[in-house]
């Protein structure tokens, strides 16, 4: 009977039935072991990850329908572990030892590195145990492995704290989009490249200045060149790009160009155009291939998304039924990323005792059905160009430029020509150009080298409309 046609006494009596049903069904999921979590560091996510779930406990087992406690957790240093109380929590230098403990249910690990992580969740697989994990890294390079070892185990390797620190992007493609194709999606997914990017928008300051400061407030990597030289972001965007395409992890195809490229007079010519330059990560299915690439870009000014500053991160994703949706929030920090690790740990109670066959895949399409299309050469990449280049003031230069873009058939849509400087003999000139391949801008820059009255560096920087 449809549940509208019940009515007066019975069915109260029948609602009241149905309560007590689900309290006893409850109390007996209460009556559940709670599943133990061995934690593999207690660094800056790893103490996060313990207070949040220490503090939240009650209403994250409401939600995960039994108890979560660590038993057990890993610090690189034992005369340095954090103040965090730790109650009833075993701790070891070895991380193995973790790995290894019969009385570990699931492993959360947050130890950052690629080998010793990659050594670590691998055994724990074979072990049987569950696995979470914050390192982008580690599922970029080495994540086609683990999953094919996780399915042949039956085991689950949550990841959405790897992209975008909590915001909940994975599972939002993953789960939330599953009945769109994914056209395409641009990231700005690393918050040191956008706090330096901003800085240096609103005042004006060099990039090393402003990279000195993100390193003094531990916004940047150990290593910064991860973040100013794109490959965090390129270890994001090959996450991103195989679970909207049902695509292989494929960090190495990825094309990654810097943010140090940006002068600050290009932000200033870039604003005059109306544009904002972000540093984006972009993946793109065209008809049989798919584009993917990480560079400083021109977005229109007027976009949400060029609004997004300082270490905010932000993935705007282009779906055929939803259309454009907006995912905003804190890409880094302790409880921010410990926030998307208790989600991963939360899901991965909720359905450890389902089918393993009938779980959400690890990159979304089912393991038989990822397809291997190839990946754009960034040569065949079709976009707009900003192009940035230093001119001799004198009659004819400009005619001579426009001639070179004119035989490659590179429609220019705005030209800037700046006053020449005190006692200068040069003036900047800025083209935009419409869509045209990457190839033909490749070749007018190689000509304009060649052209006695330009000289200096020549910045070239992608445009996209993001619609
Ligand atoms: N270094 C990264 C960033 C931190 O700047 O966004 C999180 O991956």
């Amino acid at each position: 009977m449809p549940c509208s046609t019940i009515i007066g006494a019975n069915a109260s009596e029948r609602v009241r039935a149905k309560r007590s049903n689900m309290n006893d069904a409850w109390k007996r999921r209460q009556t559940l072991k709670p599943v133990h979590i061995g934690l593999l560091g207690l660094g800056t996510v790893g103490g996060s990850t313990y207070q949040v779930l220490t503090r939240n406990a009650e209403e994250i087992a409401r939600r995960a329908g039994r108890g979560i406690v660590i038993t057990h957790a890993s610090v690189r240093s034992p005369d340095r572990v954090p103040p965090l109380g730790l109650e009833g929590v075993k701790l070891s230098d070895n991380p193995q030892t973790v790995v290894d403990d019969p009385d570990v249910d699931v492993v959360v690990e947050l130890i950052g590195s690629y080998e010793d992580a990659f050594r670590l969740v691998m055994r724990a697989i074979e072990n049987g145990k569950h696995v979470v994990t914050a390192n982008k890294g580690l599922i970029a390079l080495r994540g086609n492995e683990i999953f094919e070892a996780a399915q042949q185990h039956g085991i689950m390797v949550a990841f959405e704290a790897a992209v975008g620190g909590g915001i909940p992007i994975i599972k939002s493609i993953r789960e939330g989009l599953a009945g769109n194709k994914i056209e395409w999606l641009a990231g700005i997914v690393n918050g040191t490249t956008n706090f330096i990017l901003t800085s240096m928008l609103e005042q004006g300051r060099e990039f090393g200045d402003v990279l000195a400061e993100a390193q003094r407030l531990g916004y940047a990597e150990a290593d910064p060149t991860f973040d100013v030289d794109g490959i965090d972001a390129a270890h994001k965007l090959t996450i991103l790009a195989s679970i909207a395409f049902g695509i292989p992890l494929q960090f190495q195809k990825v094309y990654t160009e810097g943010v140090s490229v940006v002068r600050p007079e290009d932000i200033v010519y870039a604003r005059e155009l109306g544009y904002i330059i972000k540093h984006l990560a972009i993946a793109r299915k065209t008809d049989d291939r798919v584009e993917l690439r990480v560079h400083p870009t021109l977005i229109p000014e007027s976009r949400l998304i060029a609004n997004v500053n300082g270490v905010m991160n932000a993935i705007l994703v282009s779906a055929d039924a939803l259309g454009p949706t907006l995912y905003y929030g804190a890409g880094a920090g302790g409880e921010a990323t410990a926030s998307a690790v208790v989600a991963d740990v939360v899901d991965v109670v909720r359905t450890m005792t389902a089918d393993p066959n009938n779980r959400v895949p690890h990159l979304a399409f089912k393991p038989d059905q990822i397809a291997d299309l190839p990946i754009s050469s960034i040569e065949d990449v079709e976009t707009s160009y900003y192009i940035r280049l230093q001119a001799v003031d004198r009659p004819g230069v400009l005619a001579k430029v426009a001639g070179i873009t004119g035989a490659l058939d590179i429609s220019i849509e705005a030209v800037i020509q700046k006053e020449p400087g005190e006692g200068e003999t040069t003036v900047p000139l800025i083209l935009l150009t419409r869509k045209v391949k990457e190839r033909a801008v490749n070749e007018a820059i190689r000509e304009f080298k060649a052209f006695d009255d330009i000289v200096g560096d020549i910045v070239r920087l992608r445009v996209e409309s993001l619609i």
